[in-house]
Order: structure tokens, then sequence, then C-alpha cells
């Protein structure tokens, strides 16, 4: 499939590497130079795009830059683009990083927000995966203990479509609904990157609660960042998992 990817970083350029390795044919495009961008591009075996050619003769796009660039991006990036090109969110929403969105403080959903700002129906996608699940967790297809990921958006052949890529990139995928309830795998819930197998995944999306995400998300993250030492990748996952005493995953320490 020819796939385009705005965004190189930790998740862009885990998803371009993986879809590259499944024979997909993927091009990049990432805010730094061209020189820089060639480099990346190289070294994911992706070819360097511009921003205006990225969108064009693709099945696929795949949006992966922090929330609060997104409405920088050219009001009519997706002007002239098919309604059959399928366009991924990977973004979550951070306020210490964002900062003040006050549509996504009042709970708009957040990849529904990114729909309006790009004017194109988009599918939320990799978002509920750590980089470092995404690099080294996948598994080929019927593997025991596969995790898996969720995915939400309007169009069921664009999700059937997606899946199919996310399988490559050796995960089981988990289809949550409509974009409207995608906040279920927003941060802040059950659901967000906490590693969980298929079975497990559909239980921890049903578990999620919207009023009490924002809350346990700052919380979560003001946690972490008062270590005085960096959290190993296992670390975080259980500290996610722990956030949740129904999580299936959850392992209680008592007097903990
Ligand atoms: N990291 C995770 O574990 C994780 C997991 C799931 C989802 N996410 C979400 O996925 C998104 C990307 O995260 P990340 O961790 O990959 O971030 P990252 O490592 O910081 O990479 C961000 C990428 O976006 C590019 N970028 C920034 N501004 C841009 C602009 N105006 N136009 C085009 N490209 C621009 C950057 O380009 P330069 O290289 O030029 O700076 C960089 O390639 C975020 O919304 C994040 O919340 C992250």
């Amino acid at each position: 499939m020819k796939i385009g990817i705005i965004g190189t970083g930790a998740i862009g350029g885990t998803i371009a590497k993986k879809l590259v390795d499944a024979n997909h044919l993927v091009k990049v495009y990432s805010a730094d130079g061209s020189d820089k961008l060639k480099k990346r591009a190289l070294e994911l075996g992706a070819s360097p795009s511009t921003l205006t050619d990225i969108v064009k003769d693709v099945e696929v796009v795949i949006l992966s830059i922090p929330t609060n660039v997104i409405p920088s991006l050219p009001k009519d990036l997706f002007a002239g683009v098919s309604q059959n090109v399928i366009v991924v969110d990977t973004s979550n929403y951070y306020p210490f990083r964002d900062g003040d969105i006050q549509e996504l403080k009042d709970g708009k959903v957040e990849s529904e927000w990114v729909a309006q700002q790009i004017g194109h129906p988009v599918i939320k996608a990799f978002n509920n995966l750590l980089a470092h699940t995404l690099q080294h967790g996948g598994k080929p297809e019927h593997a025991k203990e596969r995790i898996a990921m969720a995915i939400s958006g309007d169009d069921e052949k664009a999700k059937a479509k997606l899946s199919g890529l996310i399988n490559d990139a050796g995960f089981d995928v988990v289809d949550a609904g409509p974009l409207a309830a995608s906040w279920r795998h927003q941060p802040g819930t059950p659901a967000y990157c906490t590693e969980l197998s298929t079975t497990e995944l559909k239980n921890a999306l049903d578990a999620g609660v919207k009023e009490n995400a924002p809350a346990i998300r700052d919380s979560a993250i003001a946690q972490l960042m008062e270590r005085t030492t960096q959290p190993t990748h296992e670390e975080i996952v259980l500290f996610n998992r722990a956030l949740f005493p129904t999580n299936p995953k959850t392992v209680v320490t008592h007097g903990a």
C-alpha cells in the first residue's frame, strides 16, 4: 500500500519502519530541514517528501505529530484529498506539553477535534501503545499473548483496511466503535498504554469513564515526572495498569 506519514518521531518513525519492513511504500515528512529529513527517511527505508506531496498518490496518511501543532498545518492540506484516502490520527492530548486547548479541556473527543482542524475524517489508531511497545512488542498473527491496539472511526471499510496494516505491524486490533467513542482509548483510561490482549482490551475499553480520564491523565504524568530516576518501559506499563484496580493485568501488591 502507498502510505504518507507526517512526523518521523518515536511513533511516526516506528510506524514507518514497521510498514516498510512489511513491504509497503512509505514516504515521510517532518518539520525539520531537508537534509535531516533525507537522513531520517534513509534510516527508515522510506522516501522523503514535501508536505504538499505527502497527501498525494497515497491510500493512507498517518498524522503523527504533537496535538498542539496540528492547527498550524496548512488549512488546505487535505482540500483536494479524496474521502477514500484514510487519514489516521495517532495523537494524545497532554496539557503539560500541548498547553491549554479549550475545546479539549471542555471534553471534546480529541480525534473529533483533529478531524475538524484538518477538514478530513480521521481514524484514531496507534495512540494507545507506547512507542517502545510499538517498536518491540509486535508478534506474528495468531501468536500467543499478542498485544492488541484500539482503533475508532466512522468508516467501517477504512477501519478494515487499516486493521490489515496494524496486523502487518505485529498487533491485533480491537474496534472501539465510532470516532465519538475514541475517548475510550485516550490518556487516563484503562485501555491506554497498558499492553493488553484482545479480550482484555475489550474489557478495558468498556471500563473507561470519560469524566475521570483528564484527572487520571494529569495525576499519572505528574507522578511519573516526580520520580528521581527514569522509569523503565516495563515500570511505566505496570504503573499505567495499576491506575485501574479492575484492569485485568493489574498486579495488586497489598500494603505497597
Ligand atoms: N511517544 C509515545 O509513546 C506515543 C504513543 C502513542 C501516541 N503518541 C502521540 O503521537 C504523536 C507523535 O508522538 P511522538 O512521540 O512520535 O512525538 P515526537 O517523537 O516528538 O515526534 C514528533 C514528530 O512531529 C514532527 N513535527 C513537529 N511539528 C511538526 C509540524 N508542524 N509539521 C510536521 N511535523 C512536525 C517532528 O518533527 P522534527 O523531527 O522536525 O521535530 C517529529 O518528527 C503525539 O501526539 C503523541 O502524543 C505518542
